[in-house]
Order: structure tokens, then sequence, then C-alpha cells
């Protein structure tokens, strides 16, 4: 190349360099790296290599760009241009050739890799990188003076044009090969797959356009959700959700395990139900996103160890009792014909890898969309099930564990504790000197004191309590010196509100009533609550102590539930560690926004795949200081720990409803802790 070359310079990379005159701007961005589309190797088809050309004086770059820089507009872009359409002031890349210095925007839709934006700031956005590709070729038509099979000459010329030196071919295309390339009068568009193998998945005669898709699957014990996905642009197309069909053979997961145990053939028969619910979802994706299931070429399943299992057909037996082995941990590339379902016959499956025996590919999901090997500070991301799934790490390492909450921060065992579903209390305040609650309900926008109230709320009713209302009840009964820090509620004398009732031996707190309806707060829902926080906290605790620390930078929750729960309120009852409470984030469905992260993005593969590696799994059940901090969690906020940053912005009284017997119905002692 010489200085007399012409400079063609591109945005928004900024990669410049000299090239011959004459040469196809496709082929200069390839020569400089630059991420420029093309399906159809430059021979006009595709439009993907839209360019945009700037004229005039760029002082920034140092060139002056003539009018005549690029050559004319050819007839392959006139021909385009009369049928389908090009934006003003587009060129075709693979058309357009450098005659002179030259300035060339690639936009977006052009960019092979390109960013989807993630709204949350600390978060980087996820670049678009699919497995999967389309490639437009023609192939030599057969010759007797140089015989060769179709399939050669087919993979020889995508070979060529795509710059793979090895490539293979799906066995169920074998069948269609020869009517597909004289369909398309030996012209072909092949999709390419490259995760593993790189093979041919799909082949359309002719060309064809596209946009292929992929589906993400989160496979929860209660719910499988999926997201249908454009893998061009990265949009989802459709999202949607159902019941897990093996809740029939138990709620939890451990039930589940039990009946594998004690019912010959019992796990193939959750495997055939579990892979049935996931064929039905994904069948009602590509119905509601109106797409051809012909190009749902790709999926992503991210699921904790019990459902990994059964959804690859592996007994879980062992993941049922000490020391929980599993039987493959590691991310697992297959046929999704392999796990019986029925999408497009080339569709590829991606199980992304386990943490641990009680620590799953859900777990390794959220560490790929939250990033904790990759914060600065020190963050703790915690997943809020049935099972509390927790990371706690920055760059210089990650720790992991889950821990047995249960599922009364889902209302389960709670008296008046129900789903997350109109008309169940999802928001509480009690005034900290009447003791007076007012409540939110779902469905409704207005608090229960509020005038048009009772209409609003006349279709629903006001049914039960759900998961972030049993919270918030709680710390603020916390907070009014209702309840003390032990979870005892006090007798109407010691509290001062007659809305304590006696039942039995103890206190309820009346949250509302209608006649003779009622919902109220027991001690048995406190002592729930309780547990099911103690157990969170003391992993979290752990984590903590094996890293050195007692304090975090910030707390990450993730899970639909951790969407919703109140930072204060989580705090007041000790679910999560003392930090400053604009440091307590919601990540949402973190675990469904990794599996969303591993289709779109190849390279996120192999990071998950080594950070599970790297993580440093830490087995709760295993650990002596586990019980102790779960016994010092038990109180609220905690009895061991002093939580200075939360006593600095909250009130809380330290009342002592213990009445040792005496039936006084308890001392109160009142002073700000
Ligand atoms: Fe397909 Fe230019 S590369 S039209």
């Amino acid at each position: 190349m010489s200085d007399q070359d012409p400079l063609i310079i591109f945005t928004p990379s900024g990669k410049r360099g000299r090239v011959p005159e004459g040469t196809p701007v496709l082929d200069a961005a390839r020569r400089l790296g630059v991420d420029l589309d093309s399906v159809c190797g430059g021979r006009g088809k595709c439009s993907k290599c839209q360019v945009a050309p700037g004229y005039g004086e760029f002082a920034k770059h140092g060139v002056t760009v003539a009018r005549d820089a690029l050559s004319a507009w050819n007839e392959v872009e006139a021909r385009y241009d009369r049928i389908r359409g090009l934006k003003d002031g587009r060129r075709l890349g693979c058309q357009a050739r450098v005659m002179k210095d030259v300035v060339i925007d690639v936009p977006p839709e052009s960019q092979v890799h390109k960013q989807v934006v993630r709204k949350r700031a600390e978060l980087r956005d996820i670049v678009l990188s699919s497995p999967l590709s389309l490639a437009y070729v023609e192939v030599a038509a057969p010759d007797m003076h140089h015989p060769s099979s179709d399939l050669d000459r087919l993979l020889d010329a995508l070979k060529a044009q795509v710059g793979l030196e090895r490539l293979g071919i799906d066995r169920h295309l074998l069948p269609v090969l020869q009517p597909t390339l004289r369909k398309g009068k030996w012209a072909v568009t092949a999709a390419i797959h490259v995760d593993g193998d790189p093979r041919v998945v799909a082949l359309w005669p002719d060309f064809f356009e596209g946009p292929l898709h992929g589906v993400a699957v989160d496979l929860g014990s209660t719910t499988i959700a999926g997201h249908l996905v454009n893998l061009v642009t990265g949009e989802v197309l459709a999202s949607s959700g159902l019941m897990n069909p093996q809740i029939r053979f138990g709620e939890d997961l451990m039930s589940r395990v039990s009946y594998s145990m004690m019912n010959p053939g019992g796990a193939a028969e959750m495997t055939r139900v579990v892979r049935e619910g996931v064929d039905r979802l994904i069948g009602e994706l590509v119905a509601e996103a109106g797409i051809g299931a012909e190009t749902l070429l790709d999926a992503s399943f991210v699921m904790n160890p019990v459902m990994h299992h059964l959804f690859l057909g592996l007994d879980p037996y062992e993941l049922g009792q000490a020391p929980f082995a599993l039987a493959v941990g590691t991310a697992q590339r297959m046929m999704a014909s392999d796990l019986g379902l029925t999408i497009a016959p080339g569709t590829r499956a991606y199980v992304l890898p386990l943490i641990a025996g009680h620590v799953g590919a859900d777990a390794a999901a959220v560490a790929l969309s939250e990033a904790p090997h990759r914060s600065d500070d020190l963050v703790l991301v915690v997943d809020v099930g049935t099972n509390a799934e927790i990371l706690l790490g920055d760059k210089t390492g990650v720790l992991a564990c889950s821990s047995p909450t249960g599922p009364a921060f889902e209302g389960a065992q709670i008296s008046a504790g129900q789903r997350a579903a109109p008309g169940a209390i999802e928001r509480v305040e009690i005034d900290p000197v009447t003791r007076e609650p007012r409540f939110k309900v779902i469905g409704c926008d207005l608090w229960s004191t509020e005038d048009g109230f009772r209409t609003a709320v006349a279709a629903s009713g006001i049914t039960g309590i759900c998961g972030s209302g049993i919270i918030e009840v709680v710390a603020e009964m916390r907070m009014a010196g209702i309840v003390d820090p032990g979870g005892l509620i006090g007798a109407p004398e010691a509290t001062g509100t007659a809305r304590c009732i006696p039942e039995g031996r103890t206190y309820s707190y009346l949250l509302w009533e209608d006649g003779d309806r009622r919902i109220t707060v027991t001690n048995g829902d406190i002592r729930a609550i309780q547990m099911a926080k103690a157990a969170l906290y003391a992993g979290a605790r752990l984590l903590m102590d094996k890293r050195g620390v007692d304090r975090v930078d910030r707390v990450v929750l993730a899970g639909a539930f951790g969407a919703h729960i109140s930072p204060k309120h989580a705090m007041v009852l000790g679910m999560i560690p003392d930090c400053p409470l604009d440091r307590v984030t919601s990540a949402g469905n973190a675990a469904g926004t990794g599996a969303r992260i591993a289709l779109l993005n190849r390279e996120a593969r192999g990071e998950v795949e080594a950070l599970v590696r790297r993580i440093e799994k830490i087995e709760t059940a295993v650990e002596p200081r586990f019980q102790e901090h779960f016994v010092a969690a038990t109180a609220m906020p905690n009895a061991a720990d002093p939580f200075p940053i939360l006593r600095s912005v909250v009130d809380l009284p330290e009342v002592d409803f213990n009445t040792g017997g005496s039936g006084d119905g308890g001392r109160r002692r009142r002073r700000r802790g």
C-alpha cells in the first residue's frame, strides 16, 4: 500500500487505512477488521452491507471527501433500489468502490455485533454475537468432467465465503439438499451454527433474508418462562410462562426427588412432562411472535440442579442426599431434539453450567447477568425463591452458596398468605404512634385509607397477603413496636393497640376486617418469616466470613420476587446485610436475562463456563458457623450484627414482649436503638 492509495476511515469504530483504488468498501472493511455485515458474499442481494459515506471537510480526521470519492452508483445498486428501496445517502458496501479518500459510517443495522442497551447503569450492554448466521452462496452446477457431490460443492462454496476451514452439515438436511439446490437454481441460503463444530443447520432455496430466532428458557420448579428473541436485533418478540407440569409430583424440589426415589420410572415420567411443558411453551411463543418455526434455530436453558437433571433425562436421586453429587454440571450443547423438543429439526440447545449440587445454572445465569466478577466493589447478589441462591464477590473472586429459605417469602406457610394476584395485600404501612395500618392490594393504586378504595377493590376483594406484603407488614410491626426483636407480638396493653388480639397463648395483629372476614398476622407467621430470612442471612453471612469481611458495598436482589421487595423493609427484618439503602437494587429476572445473554452472545457462553469453574462453592450444610449465624439471624434485624447504617435512618424500638410466663402481656422498654 502506498501513500498515494486512497485513505478510508470507518466510523463509529475509527478504524482507518489505505487500500488500492477500486477496492470495494466491504473488502476494505474486512481488511481493516471493521464489523460490516454480509450474507450474500457481495452479490448485491442481501443489503446487509449498507454504509453511509460522508462528503466534505472532516477536520477531526484530517480529510476532505470529494463527491466522487466512491465509484458511481452501479446497476446492482440501482436494481436493489428499484425493487427494495435504499435509504437516502446509503450505498451497498459490496458494490461501492473506494476511488479517493473517504469517510464511511457503518449504521448499527449493518453491524454484526450490535449492542443491546441495558437500562441499569451498572450493567454492561449485551453485544450481539449469536453463534448462528446466514450465508447465501451460489454453488457450481454438477459437471461430468469434474465429478463431485452436490454436498461437497455446497460446503466448499460456503467455506470459501465465510472463511471456515471445517464445516459439516446436519444429517436431517441430506434428503432435502438436492431438491433445495435445484429449486434455488444452484443458489441457496444456509444457516450456520458455530458454537461447537461449525455446521449447516438449515437450508433455503435461493436468497433467504431471515431473521433467525432463538428462545431463552428459565425452567423453574414452579413456572417455566421463555423469551423468543430476534437474533439479529436482540429484540424480545414474545414472552410467556406456564406452570411447571411437574407440580403434580410435588410442590417443592425435594418432594419430586423423593417421588423419583419411591416410584420406579418416576424420574422418566417427570422428564417426559417437563419436556412436554417446554415444548408447549415454545409452540406458544412461536405462535405469539408470528414467526416461521423453521427460523427458530437456537435455544438456551437455565435451571436449578434438580430441574436440570430431570430435563436432561438424568435421575436426580443423588441430589436428594449428601454429598449431593451432580451427574454432570458442565455446560451442555446438544440438538433440541435430544431433549425431546419438536422445534425445527436443526435447533441447537445450550444448557448453562451448574455451579454445584445445590447451586444451579439459574445462579450461573444470574452471575452472567449481574457480573459480580467484573465489579470493582464487593457485591452481594441474592436470588430469592424457595431456595435462595447467593453470590458474593468482586473482580478478585466470587463465592456462591444456596440456602434453604422455604416458601414463606412466596406467601406459603403464612396464615393469610397467597401468591401475588389481584386482591393480595402487597404494601403495608403502620403509623408508629397510632399503630393503625394502611395497605395497598395488587390491582389498585389507592391506599386502603383513601376515598374510593372500597369501590376500587370491590371486584377483586381483599384476599390475603403476598410475599412482599408479608415482609412489609412484619417490618412495619417491628418499627411500630408491635413485635419485639425476638419475634413476639405484644399484648394490647404493652403495644397500646387493640389490634393486638389474643390467639391461644400468643397475639396476632389485626390488619383488616370486614364483618366476620379478617386478615391477621399471627405469631406463627412471624416465626415462618424469621426462619426464612435467617436462612437467607446466614448464607450471606457465611460467604462474608469466607471472604473475611463484615460489610458489603452493595446488594442486588434478583428474581421476580426481588423486584417487589422494599430494601428498607428487607433490611429491618435483617434479610440482607447492613448497607446504605440506596445501594440495594433490584435486578428483576436476572436468571432469565442471563439465559438471553447466553443465547445472544457466544463469547458469553465461554465466559460463564470459565466463571463457574472459578467460583468458590460453599456448602452451607457442612459449615458449623451456618447454624450460629442462623440463630443470631432469627432476631430482627439480628442478635449479633448491629446494623449501624440501618439504625441511623430507621427507628427500631427495643421492646421486649417475653413475659417469662408472668402473663402480664409483656413489658415495653422504648429507646432508640
Ligand atoms: Fe449482500 Fe452487499 S453483501 S448486498
